[in-house]
């Protein structure tokens, strides 16, 4: 795992930012994993940004939500379609045709759940998946125990989940307890994963992550066995690890490298 420890939300936006921007150029038709949730926001505003100065392009992506509620559908506000065609798809020039979210009002959600796989089967797998996380560790709507095999299907969600997505809906409106989401499988065979977490009240969940054993209770730590994990941290999020010296430390060489790097190929 890469570890990126950075003072404020905003520079693990603009840092998430650039990842995906660089993703986009050298594979222009890449196939991206998106995420909802409020962490990833401030990155898809840089991109929105960076999409109008064309210093990034959609044209030629496909992407795949991770999740979406089962039984609100496109037009519902907090539908994660609705979601992230107001926070991205609306604002960028991708084709909406090749924008997935899992269908919620699916007459057969299971059927949705297997047509979902194979869509993304079809589409070559996800290049990058961007991830937040949970306060419980979930990836996803992947929630503690979850297999870690898993691929999308129906989740039941957590009270703790619920209580924290509650703050989305108005009060007596109807909240679902019931989400599809990719399953930790699924994520698992993305190429690569990018994921942001910030703010103090997500620090328990980053320590079990990183540093605690691989294991159910806390979905996000089967990260640890993928080969190309970038975690994007703020100053809060990181304050409980043990070993955030280290990361940063390896994180300055591996910036030092780059400029060294860049500077070598600049003077040829
Ligand atoms: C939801 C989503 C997750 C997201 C999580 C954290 O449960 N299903 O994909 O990572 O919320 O959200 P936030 O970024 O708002 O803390």
């Amino acid at each position: 795992m890469k570890i990126v420890i950075l003072e404020t939300p905003e520079h693990v936006a603009q840092y998430g930012a650039e990842l995906i921007s660089k993703q986009l150029a050298s594979k222009p038709a890449s196939v991206l994993g998106l995420a909802t949730g409020s962490t990833p926001v401030a990155l898809y505003n840089e991109l929105i940004a960076r999409c109008r100065t064309s210093e990034v392009s959609f044209s030629q992506a496909t992407t795949f939500n991770l999740d979406e509620y089962l039984g609100l559908d496109a037009q519902h506000p907090q539908s994660y379609r609705y979601f992230m065609d107001k926070h991205l798809f609306n604002q960028v020039n991708i084709d909406p045709a090749n924008t997935y979210v899992p269908n919620g009002t699916s007459a057969d959600p299971i059927a949705e759940c297997e047509a979902y796989e194979l869509k993304l089967e079809k589409a070559g797998g996800v290049d990058l998946q961007l991830l937040g996380l949970g306060h419980n560790g979930h990836i996803g709507f992947n929630e503690p125990t979850s297999s870690l095999g898993s691929r999308t299907r129906i989740k039941t969600l957590t009270p703790e989940t619920i209580k924290a997505n509650q703050r989305f809906f108005s009060e007596g409106e109807f909240q679902p307890t019931l989400a599809i989401t990719m399953g930790i499988g699924t994520i698992m065979e993305s190429k690569q994963v990018v994921l942001l977490a910030t703010g103090a009240a997500k620090s328990d969940a980053v320590v079990e992550m990183i540093e605690g054993p691989i294991a159910a209770r806390c979905p996000a730590s089967i990260l640890q066995l993928h080969p190309k994990v970038t975690v994007i941290l703020d100053r809060a999020a990181s304050q409980g690890l043990e070993n955030s010296c280290f990361y940063e430390l390896t994180e300055a060489r591996n910036q030092e490298l780059l400029h060294h790097r860049q500077s070598r190929s600049q003077s040829r």
